[in-house]
C-alpha cells in the first residue's frame, strides 16, 4: 500500500449479496473500486451482527487490492491476530470500544496490518491528538455505526476539516463511512477526506449477474469527489 491522497472508493460489502461475497468482491473490483470495506459487527458494540475472521479469510482470495476491515466490536484486542491472519491490510478499531485504544493500535501494527482509528459521530478529536503517531487511517463515521442505508450526519464535515488540519503532512488517510452518495461525497472530499466508504450508493441497481451499475455508481461518486478535492 503506497500512500496517496487521491480519492479512493471503498464499497462496503454490508450492502452486497451475503450468499455471494466472493463474486461480489470480484465484481466491484472489476467495476473499478479501490478498496473493499468489510464491516464486522458483534451485536454488542453495535446493534447488529455480521461475521468474523473466518469470513474475511474466505473472501481474501477474491480481493486483489486492499481489504479494509472495520471492527465494530468490543473488546477488540482478543481478535486482532485472527483478523490480521485473515489477510486484512487495514484493521480499524473504534476509539469508543474500550479504555486502551493506544494498546489496541499498537497491537494492530504489531500484527503487521495498517492501523485505523474510527470515531463515532458523537466523539470529538481531543483524544486523537495523542494517537496520531499510532495510526495510518482515521475513519470519521458519518452515521451511527450498525446499519447501511442511513442518512449522512452533516455536522461531521466540520470534524473532517479540523482533522485534516491536525494531520498536516503525516501520511494518514481520512476515511468517511456512512451515507456517502454523489451529493455528500463532495462535501467530505472538500474537507480533506480521501477514502470514501459507500455501501448502498455503490450496490444500488446492480447484482453479480448485472454488475455494470456498480461501475456507474463508483464512477459517479469518484467524479463528484474529485471535482471538489
Ligand atoms: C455502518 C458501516 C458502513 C455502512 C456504509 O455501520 O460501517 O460501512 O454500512 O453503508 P452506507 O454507505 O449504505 O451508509
Ligand atoms: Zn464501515
Amino acid at each position: 500500500m503506497t500512500f496517496s491522497r487521491s480519492i479512493k472508493i471503498a464499497p462496503s460489502i454490508l450492502s452486497a449479496d451475503f450468499a455471494n461475497f466472493g463474486l461480489e468482491c470480484e465484481a466491484i473490483e472489476a467495476q473499478g473500486c479501490d478498496w473493499v470495506h468489510v464491516d464486522v459487527m458483534d451485536g454488542h458494540f453495535v446493534p447488529n451482527l455480521t461475521f468474523g475472521p473466518a469470513t474475511c479469510a474466505a473472501i481474501r482470495p477474491h480481493i486483489k487490492g486492499v481489504m479494509d476491515v472495520h471492527l465494530m466490536i468490543a473488546p477488540v484486542d482478543p481478535y486482532i491476530d485472527a483478523f490480521a491472519k485473515s489477510g486484512a491490510d487495514v484493521i480499524t478499531a473504534h476509539l469508543e470500544a474500550g479504555p486502551h485504544i493506544h494498546r489496541t493500535l499498537q497491537a494492530i501494527r504489531g500484527a503487521g496490518a495498517k492501523a485505523g482509528l474510527a470515531l463515532n459521530p458523537g466523539t470529538g478529536l481531543e483524544d486523537v491528538a495523542y494517537l496520531l503517531d499510532m495510526v495510518d487511517l482515521v475513519c470519521v463515521m458519518t452515521v451511527n455505526p450498525g446499519f447501511g442505508g442511513q442518512k449522512f450526519i452533516h455536522s461531521q464535515v466540520e470534524k473532517v476539516r479540523a482533522l485534516r488540519a491536525m494531520i498536516g503532512d503525516r501520511p494518514i488517510h481520512i476515511e468517511i463511512d456512512g451515507g456517502v452518495t454523489v451529493e455528500t461525497a463532495p462535501l467530505v472530499a472538500a474537507a480533506g477526506a480521501d477514502v470514501l466508504v459507500a455501501g448502498s450508493a455503490v450496490f444500488k441497481g446492480g447484482s453479480v449477474q448485472n454488475p455494470a451499475p456498480y461501475g456507474e455508481n463508483i464512477r459517479a461518486i469518484r467524479a463528484a469527489a474529485q471535482a471538489a478535492q
